[in-house]
């Protein structure tokens, strides 16, 4: 079967590269609103998307993410970064969860809009953590975790990403795990 929704979910890729150009204000409000409807425990919507545009806070979140990533100078090129930080007082169940899920509608939606994102995970972590380095600099209170950062701009046009996934007869169980049968 096919349709939009598949299709975009299927041909989102990680883009860590951009080319110089803005987003539009109506992309970044489709994208955090994205974020908005996506589901949580008990509706609780535990997140807050930290939008960054200045040049200084993404050059300082750059070397941040260089901590937890590869790709960090992705950052400094992107337009927009969005962090995604939770409030595990709020749902102290399932609070990364929440934050994932959101994170991940907004690539798709970014996807879907002709946009490129990549997802930097950010583990929970001590004083010297990429984490706390996170709230720091920009200011999230101290309780709060920090999940994404998601680098946000225009495909660079001769970033070409390439990814595979596990066949989904090797993933999936039929009744009880090993069962590979079908039916
Ligand atoms: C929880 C999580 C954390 C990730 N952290 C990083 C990261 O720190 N650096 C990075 O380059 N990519 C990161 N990624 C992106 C994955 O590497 C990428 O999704 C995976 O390789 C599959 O590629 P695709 O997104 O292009 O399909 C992360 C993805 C997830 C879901």
């Amino acid at each position: 079967m096919e349709n939009e929704v598949l299709r975009a979910i299927r041909e989102r890729r990680s883009i860590p590269r951009f080319r110089p150009a803005r987003v539009p204000g109506d992309a970044l409000e489709a994208i955090l609103e994205a974020g908005r409807w996506a589901p949580s425990y008990a509706n609780l919507q535990p997140w807050e998307f930290i939008v960054v545009r200045g040049e200084d806070l993404k050059k300082a979140l750059s070397e941040i993410a260089g901590k937890v990533t590869i790709y960090r100078r992705g950052i400094e090129n992107a337009d927009v970064v969005i962090v995604v930080a939770v409030d595990p007082e709020i749902d102290p169940l399932h609070y990364r969860e929440d934050a994932a899920v959101a994170t991940q509608n907004m690539a798709l939606a970014a996807h879907s809009l002709g946009l490129g994102t990549y997802w930097i995970g950010v583990p929970e972590g001590g004083p010297s953590s990429a984490e706390a380095l996170t709230k720091e600099l920009l200011g999230i209170p101290d309780e709060f975790s920090v999940v994404a950062i998601l680098p946000l701009g225009y495909p660079d046009p001769d970033y070409r990403p390439h990814k595979e996934r596990r066949p989904l007869a090797e993933m999936v169980h039929h009744e009880r795990f090993g069962s590979r049968g079908g039916g």
